[in-house]
């Protein structure tokens, strides 16, 4: 069998330390709120495959039928040697690039959830035998340094994951993508799409209560690494789009006041009752505005692929 390596590039001690100022930033200013790479224990990647199952959650379905439509050309225009995945999770669309790119020499998936770097990568070197796989446990808005690999480098992010991202973290976040690559290699970048409001808020607030206990996960992470006493029951899942902003925000709505205790920070945060916490936005995109930031950080647009119905884009775009 080919190799599986998986290394963390940041100690778990810098976790911690990340995760304390997090939490202690979040929940002291106003409003509140927390960065949502904190769902993504292993439970959290569990959640989020239950997620991308459920009915109303289109963007998952919506941007493999892209990729299986379209690997082929994309593969042919990138010819990589070397496939980069930010944001990895189950790297289950990921298959459909990594049959089609024929020299694929490595692939490296980055994540901050190890259990599902660990998973994905041992059913992936099982089924593509002569495939290095090296898995990075990294935080893929901090500087990543990447294995020296053949090139041409492709860089795979989808799902939607930048939307997760703030405008102004995404502006960075680009250009540090850029500065992954050379001059021809390329970005392969999934973007959901604004559109109707009823339809973005149900794949956000779906009816078997999964997103709620997705977005109520984040107190359970609090709870265990910094011996917090939230009681995720006194809070409620809030979705709700943002018609300027063109983002969905989740937020945890506090059912009454309470006084939440944080031992691991020596922090105790007060809640008013209807209170909220922004713990997510998920901003939706048109085809001007992708190519817009993509070109700031100094990436063509070459190609846009959209499902049959519109709802989510898949970019390549070519490092100048
Ligand atoms: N790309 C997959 C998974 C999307 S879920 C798909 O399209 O289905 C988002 C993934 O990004 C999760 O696996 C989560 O652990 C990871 N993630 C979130 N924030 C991150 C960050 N700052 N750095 C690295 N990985 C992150
Ligand atoms: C990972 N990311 C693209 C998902 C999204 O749709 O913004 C996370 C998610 N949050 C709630 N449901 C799914």
């Amino acid at each position: 069998m080919s190799p599986f390596l998986l290394t963390r590039t940041l100690p778990e001690d810098a976790t911690d330390a990340a995760l304390r100022a997090d939490v202690r930033a979040g929940l002291t200013g106003s409003p509140k709120t927390l960065p949502p790479k904190w769902f993504y224990d292993a439970h959290g990647s569990e959640l989020f495959e239950e997620i991308t199952a459920l009915p109303e959650y289109y963007p998952t379905r919506a941007e493999r039928e892209i990729l299986l439509a379209r690997a082929g050309e994309i593969a042919a225009a990138s010819g990589a040697r070397t496939l980069v995945e930010l944001g990895s999770g189950s790297s289950e669309k990921t298959r459909y690039l990594i049959d089609a790119l024929t020299g694929l020499h490595t692939y490296i998936p980055v994540d901050v959830s190890e259990s599902a770097l660990t998973l994905a990568g041992q059913a992936l070197v099982a089924e593509r035998p002569g495939l290095d796989v090296h898995a990075l446990i990294a935080d893929f808005t901090a500087r990543l340094t990447l294995p020296d690999t053949p090139g041409p480098r492709l860089v795979a992010f989808l799902g939607g994951t930048i939307g997760n991202l703030l405008p102004a973290e995404r502006a960075a976040f680009l250009a540090s993508v850029r500065a992954l690559l050379a001059p021809g290699d390329a970005l392969l970048l999934g973007t959901d799409l604004v559109k109707d409001e009823t339809v973005l808020v149900r794949a956000y607030d779906d009816a078997a209560g999964v997103t709620a206990a997705f977005n109520k996960n984040v107190l359970t992470v609090i709870n265990r690494e910094l011996e917090a006493d939230f009681d995720p029951a006194a809070f409620d899942h809030v979705a709700l789009w943002d018609t300027e902003r063109e983002w969905i925000e989740m937020r945890l709505r506090s059912r009454t006041a309470q006084s939440v205790k944080i031992p691991g920070l020596d922090l105790a945060v007060d809640f008013a009752a209807g209170e909220e916490l922004r713990t997510e936005v998920s901003a939706k995109f048109r085809q001007e505005g992708v190519r817009g930031e993509l070109s700031a950080a100094g990436l063509d647009l070459a190609r846009w692929w959209t499902d049959g119905e519109g709802r989510f884009a898949l970019s390549l775009s070519i490092a100048r």
